[in-house]
């Protein structure tokens, strides 16, 4: 299948089945915003709440937190994104279309499709990504704020907090889930480049030291990777690639890219961000940041060993890596654990109330520990391929046998293969 014709059909099986829809399509769209529909809204929650699990729950060296999208602008400045937060943007020069000088690949693209002119280019400017918006009810008095640009900062000014009110001790961390937003030059790739998007971060605070870096910035490249691996992404398709340039809070920063069907593109990114933003948040707000560590008495500003992951480029990417055609199906071989239904029931005949009934209670049974579908249209045929695409793993099936030794089947998503379970094991069967 060529690449181009795999992203059509899986922006298309996204929109047909419910996982994403454009941005306020009935008015033309906004472009580089995407809204998530009924199955990618579950998935999507699957996703984070994975995450969330893996690190906050079962560690006992990670705290959560939630801040606030809006932030004294303040902060930006200490962070550095007022000034350094930028890409460097250039125009073609025929048609007055923006681009990123960096994207090659992009560049190269749109100079093909002036066909026979030779397309010149304005010289390079740095554009800021950062979003901006206005906060006040009295016009005039308005203050220019910005929508924060990564998730990370809210974290940052709320280190003194955290030590304060829970007993945290170096090493420790702390991980937030939320919206980022960037005026991106040039969203593009489905959802891989919007303008609005997730995070899922973790700040991992350590001494300050260069080898406690190594230490764990290693420890965190392998962790992050199993992640990925253990939920199903094919190892083939992820790598470690090194930055060549670092960002400007950045002593040393690695990606996890995967195989895209346009090459291999940034998924995450694990970056030791030293003392940068401590450093910079206690210079601007006159507050000292330092951590005394309670045996040796001693204060300094730990570093920060960073996690940051894009939910909608891993919800993007564990799509494609399941998505497979085989035997004439189409289906998403999505983790369980992910797929936005863990499973479906169907009554064999809709026009058959004892069936209907039957599985009605089932369903409803179900629902109370699991996502289930329900689907009683059309012929038992068209429904399963209804939840091949959506990926359900199981299909349970209430026919006239049912109502004699109350077992059902149970198809399984990947062999298409059907089991007949009892009603009362179908629960643990699923899990
Ligand atoms: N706090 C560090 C930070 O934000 P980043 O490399 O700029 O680092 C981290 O972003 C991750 O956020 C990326 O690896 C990607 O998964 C996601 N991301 C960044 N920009 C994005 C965009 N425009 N659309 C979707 N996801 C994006």
């Amino acid at each position: 299948m060529d690449t181009q014709n795999l992203m059509e059909k899986i922006v298309a099986l996204c929109k047909r089945r419910g996982f994403i829809y454009p941005g306020s399509e009935i008015y033309g769209g906004l472009a580089g915003t995407w809204d998530y529909g009924p199955a990618g809204s579950l998935m999507k929650k699957n996703l984070k709440d994975l995450w969330w699990k893996e690190m906050v729950q079962v560690r006992d060296d990670v705290v959560g937190m939630d801040s606030a999208i809006m932030m004294n602008p303040k902060a930006w400045e200490a962070s550095g994104h007022l000034e350094a937060f930028t890409d460097p943007l250039v125009e073609c020069k025929i048609c007055h279309q923006r681009f990123r000088q960096d994207k090659q690949a992009e560049i190269e693209e749109h100079e093909r499709t002036h066909k026979d002119q030779k397309v010149e280019w304005t010289e390079a400017k740095q554009f800021n990504l950062l979003v901006k918006a206005y906060l006040g009810v009295v016009e005039g008095k308005q203050s220019e704020i910005f929508l924060r640009g990564e998730i990370t900062n809210g974290v940052q000014v709320n280190f003194k907090n955290i030590l304060d009110s829970t007993r945290v001790r170096i090493p420790f961390g702390v991980a937030q889930i939320g919206k980022a937003f960037r005026n991106e030059i040039t969203p593009g790739n489905f959802t891989f480049r919007s303008r609005e998007f997730e995070q899922m971060e973790l700040q991992f605070y350590i001494k300050s030291d260069p080898e406690e870096g190594k230490k764990w910035f290693d420890y965190w490249k392998e962790e992050r990777m199993n992640w990925y691996t253990s939920l199903g992404i094919k190892k083939e398709n992820l790598r470690f690639k090194d930055h060549e340039k670092l960002s400007h809070y950045a002593k040393a920063a690695t990606d996890i890219e995967y195989q895209t069907p346009w090459g291999w593109d940034e998924l995450m990114g694990i970056h030791n961000r030293g003392d940068w933003d401590l450093k910079r948040h206690g210079e601007f707000s006159g507050q000292d940041l330092k951590y005394r560590d309670p045996f040796t008495g001693e204060e300094y500003l730990p570093w920060d060993i960073e996690t940051s992951a894009g939910v909608d480029r891993s919800f993007l990417f564990f799509l494609i890596d399941a998505y497979t055609e085989e035997d004439g199906r189409v289906l998403l071989k999505l983790n369980p654990k992910l797929a936005p239904f863990r499973a479906a029931v169907f009554p064999l005949l809709a026009n058959k109330p004892e069936l209907v009934e039957k599985a009605r209670k089932i369903y409803l049974d179900l629902k109370q520990n699991f996502m289930i579908a329900w689907d009683e249209r059309g012929n038992i045929g068209k429904r399963y391929a209804a939840q091949d695409e959506v990926g359900t793993p199981y299909c349970i099936t209430v026919d006239f046998q049912t109502l004699e030794d109350d077992t059902v089947t149970i198809r399984d998503r990947d062999s298409a293969k059907q089991e007949r379970v009892k009603i009362s094991d179908i629960t643990s069967a699923i899990r």
